[in-house]
């Protein structure tokens, strides 16, 4: 990975332009009408934010991994991946059914009840199931998984997931020829998610959050559902207990708080689709050579342990990187097109 360090004075506003680029973003749904004083913070929350406050307040149901029990999975082409902090990984958050801001997540989430958890695995199969909070660590064997994690927005990190691949879940409910598509759901519970009860605190998003992926997109190996992170289970702003993480596209694709996988013979209609379909498609590779219409996709803010002006913009790769293992799956198709 060609990695762009500047010296310090020569830094632009240009640099730093994703939180711009994620203003733009909630510009959007502002012009819809959302995002009022709701998602305001209180300056208290915002100042234990900065203070590091979330490093030493662990989730609720925080279980450690033993690491002895976990297979350990870098990425595959081991770009010498510096791993972003955890307190970075834990506070910088986009889960809008917590708030569209940033931070949110972290303060808001806190007391999200994860356990008692039902997951159904349902539509074109031959053996649906139904997996409880403990199926959904004790079912599969766990992999510690280091993947880049890129933002629409243009910011990225690099995190050590743990989790198992969907195929492996997929295959236990066998499916059926008319299987083509897989819809993921976020829980729905607008009392333990308050962007969901205030649609301005939500963004203006229409719930359950939505997602999908093709059948083979699905099934290809580097498609993980993760179910924690930095060792631990995760935390409910990062989309506990289970969450999808499909790193060769953005992270939006990547839905949290997962209750149905269903599959399909029709492509689903996602949530960030529908709200601005010139904006974001149903693929969403990470492709640098496809702008968003409001701004550029050329290059990234790695989010590191340095702080907001830190010397880590980066290029983005095709497929974020993941080309070798995932372009096949796009062979003959136009991705201006099909983005
Ligand atoms: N899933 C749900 N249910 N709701 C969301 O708002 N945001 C998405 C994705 N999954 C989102 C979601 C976006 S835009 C990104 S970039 C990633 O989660 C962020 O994951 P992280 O907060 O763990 O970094």
């Amino acid at each position: 990975m060609l990695i762009k360090f500047k010296n310090k004075d020569q830094l632009k506003a240009s640099d730093v332009t994703d939180e711009s680029v994620y203003l733009q973003r909630r510009q959007l749904v502002k012009n819809m009408g959302f995002l009022g004083a709701g998602a305001i913070l209180s300056s208290a929350i915002a100042k234990n934010a900065q203070a590091g406050f979330f490093d030493s307040a662990p989730a609720k149901k925080d279980t450690v991994f033993k690491t002895t029990e976990l297979k350990f999975t870098t990425d595959t082409k081991n770009q010498s991946l510096i791993k972003t902090p955890e307190n970075k990984i834990i506070t910088h958050n986009n889960f809008y059914e917590f708030g569209a801001q940033k931070n949110q997540p972290a303060e808001l989430a806190q007391n999200f009840n994860v356990d008692p958890w039902q997951l159904t695995i349902s539509g074109e199969c031959e053996k649906p199931i139904m997996l409880d909070y403990d199926d959904l660590t004790k079912m599969f064997a766990l992999e510690e998984r280091i993947y880049r994690l890129r933002c629409v927005e243009t910011w990225s990190m690099v995190v050590p997931w743990i989790g198992f691949s969907l195929a492996e879940l997929l295959k236990k409910v066998v499916p059926n020829s008319s299987a083509k598509y897989v819809q993921f759901e976020t829980l729905y519970d607008p009392k333990q998610m308050p962007g969901q009860a205030d649609r301005r605190l939500g963004g203006g998003i229409s719930y359950p959050y939505v997602e999908g992926l093709r059948l083979d997109e699905a099934m290809n190996p580097l498609t993980l559902m993760s179910v924690g992170l930095y060792g631990k289970t995760l935390p409910p702003q990062n989309g506990a207990p289970i969450r999808l993480v499909v790193p060769w596209k953005y992270g939006f694709k990547s839905i949290k708080s997962i209750v149905s996988i269903k599959l399909v013979s029709k492509q689903p209609k996602t949530t960030w689709q529908q709200l601005a379909p010139n904006e974001y498609g149903f693929y969403a590779n990470v492709n640098p050579n496809h702008d968003h219409p409001r701004w550029s996709q050329a290059s990234e803010r790695r989010i590191t342990s340095g702080g907001l002006f830190a010397r880590n913009r980066i290029e983005t790769l095709p497929f974020n990187g993941y080309g070798e293992q995932v372009a096949h799956l796009y062979k003959g198709m136009d991705l201006s097109k099909y983005y």
